[in-house]
């Protein structure tokens, strides 16, 4: 495999859909190619596991339920998109991986650190982002710019800002673990300032 695989990650309302489009444009002018892809998403089959995940549903869904079908998605996406474009050697952005399970499902739900693991060493097989770019905020902060998105909430973000707030404790923990592939993005920062930290953290892969 000679392309390079980015994640990016945040709590809601982070800006990562913006820094997504800085990156690939970034990424584009150093002549890459680049194939900017989602989970949970980014195949036809992910992208219906997605709609089961995110639309608020009754009764609540199962948290291994939710677990499985993160992973679900997730395999699918490995083998259709991630691990095709590599072997081309396209560089792969993609919007959250497997650090949100560990964030959101473990940090969040609960769900145990070595049972996400064990998934995660079935799935990913040893696939791992060369960098992954974690946009930090304060919960409350990002939830105000969710609610002045003005698009329907979805299944996740209709929880508490407790359930953030874990999210969020679980991320850093997770960046202070492996600080040479977690790169901490303030995002509380104005834009040009955040786009400056970003061309520094991606030079070192170019
Ligand atoms: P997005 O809003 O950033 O597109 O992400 C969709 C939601 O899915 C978001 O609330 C985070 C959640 N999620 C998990 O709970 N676990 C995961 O493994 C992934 C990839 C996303």
């Amino acid at each position: 495999m000679s392309g390079k695989f980015i994640s990016i990650e945040g709590v809601e309302g982070a800006g990562k859909s913006t820094q997504v489009s800085f990156i690939q444009q970034h990424l584009l002018e150093q002549g890459k190619t680049v194939i900017v892809t989602r989970e949970p998403g980014g195949t036809e089959l992910s992208e219906q596991i997605r709609g089961l995940l995110l639309t608020p549903a009754q009764p609540a869904m199962a948290v291994e339920t939710e677990l499985l079908l993160m992973f679900a998605a997730r395999a699918e996406h490995i083998k259709q998109v991630i691990e095709p474009a590599l072997e081309r050697g396209d560089w792969v952005l993609c919007d959250r991986f497997v650090d949100a399970t560990f964030a959101y499902q473990g940090g969040g739900r609960g769900v145990s650190q070595q049972r996400i693991k064990m998934l995660a060493d079935w799935t990913l097989q040893g696939l791992m982002p060369e960098l992954t770019l974690l946009f930090d905020l304060p919960v409350e902060i990002g939830l105000k710019r969710v609610i002045q998105r003005n698009e329907a909430i979805d299944r996740f973000e209709q929880e508490k800002v407790t359930f953030f707030e874990k999210i969020r404790e679980s991320y850093l923990h997770s960046a202070i673990a492996e600080p040479d592939r977690i790169k901490v993005v303030d995002a509380s920062l104005s834009i040009d300032n955040i786009q400056q930290q970003l061309i520094k953290l991606l030079s070192p892969l170019l």
